[in-house]
C-alpha cells in the first residue's frame, strides 16, 4: 500500500512513523508513506498557503491552489489514483470497520488541514471524502492522519508479525477484549483468576467469551446493544 500525506507540517509525522509497527511495516515494504509539504507549492514569495475567508469571519482558510498543485504533483507518482481523504472534524467518524475498508485500498491520499478549514473547492474538486477521528476539535488534521495511518497499517498482512493479532482486537467483531494477565501469579495481593491456570482450554475460551460480553455490556452498552442485535439477525 502507498499512503501519501499532504500537510503543512511533515516533520510532525517523523516520530510516530519511526517506531514499532509503523517503522517495521515501512522497512518491510508493506507500506510506503510519502510526506509532501503543501507549502512547497505556494506560489508567492511569502510562501502563503492560507487567506481570509470571503464573506468575512474569523480565522484563515487554506487556499485551494497550493493543495491542488501538491496533489497534482504526487498523484502520477503511482499507478493507482488512490482514495482521497480530508481529515476534518466535519467528517464521518473513523471506526474499525472503516479502517478495515481503507486497509484494502492500494493507495490512500490523506490531506491534513490547519487553520479554520479548507476552501470548499478542495473537497469538491479533488473528490475527497471527509474523515474525523472523533467529536472534538484538534488544532489540525495531522494527529488525525497519524491515527488513521496507525489504525490502517497494523491491519495490512504481515504488519503485526503475528497473523492472528489483528483478528483478536477489540471491535473486530464488535466486542471489547477479555482481560489479560501475565506473571507473577500473585501481585500486591491481586491473584490471576484460577481458571487461567487450570490448563483447561475449553473452559478458558468460554470464560474469556463471557468476560468480553460482560465488559462490553458494562463499559460500552451501545456497542453491546449493536452486537446483540447483530447476533439476533444472524440467528434468523
Ligand atoms: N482536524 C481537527 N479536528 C479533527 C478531528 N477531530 N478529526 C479529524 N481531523 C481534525
Amino acid at each position: 500500500m502507498r499512503i501519501d500525506v499532504l500537510t503543512l507540517f511533515p516533520d510532525m509525522f517523523q516520530m510516530p512513523l519511526s517506531y514499532s509497527i509503523l517503522k517495521r511495516a515501512q522497512e518491510q515494504n508493506i507500506v510506503e508513506i510519502v510526506l509532501s509539504n503543501i507549502r512547497d507549492f505556494a506560489t508567492d514569495s511569502y510562501r502563503k498557503v492560507d487567506d481570509k475567508p470571503y464573506g468575512g469571519g474569523p480565522g484563515m482558510v487554506m487556499m485551494p491552489g497550493p493543495v491542488f498543485d501538491c496533489f497534482e504533483h504526487i498523484r502520477p507518482q503511482a499507478s493507482e489514483p488512490g482514495r482521497v481523504i480530508l481529515l476534518t472534524p466535519q467528517g464521518q467518524t473513523l471506526t474499525q470497520e472503516k479502517a478495515v475498508q481503507f486497509s484494502a485500498e492500494p493507495r490512500l491520499i490523506l490531506i491534513a488541514g490547519r487553520y479554520e478549514g479548507f476552501d470548499e473547492r478542495i473537497r469538491t474538486g479533488l473528490g475527497a471524502e471527509q474523515i474525523s477521528i472523533g467529536d472534538y476539535v484538534l488544532s489540525g488534521g495531522e494527529l488525525a492522519a497519524m491515527v488513521l495511518i496507525d489504525a490502517v497499517v497494523r491491519l495490512l498482512p504481515g504488519a503485526l508479525g503475528d497473523e492472528t493479532g489483528a483478528a483478536d482486537d477489540s471491535f473486530c467483531d464488535g466486542l471489547l477484549e477479555y482481560p489479560q494477565y501475565t506473571r507473577p501469579e500473585m501481585f500486591r495481593n491481586m491473584k490471576v483468576p484460577d481458571i487461567l491456570l487450570s490448563g483447561d482450554h475449553g473452559k478458558i475460551a468460554a470464560w474469556r467469551n463471557e468476560q468480553r460480553l460482560e465488559r462490553t455490556k458494562q463499559w460500552r452498552p451501545e456497542l453491546y446493544e449493536k452486537y446483540v442485535k447483530g447476533q439476533a439477525q444472524n440467528d434468523k
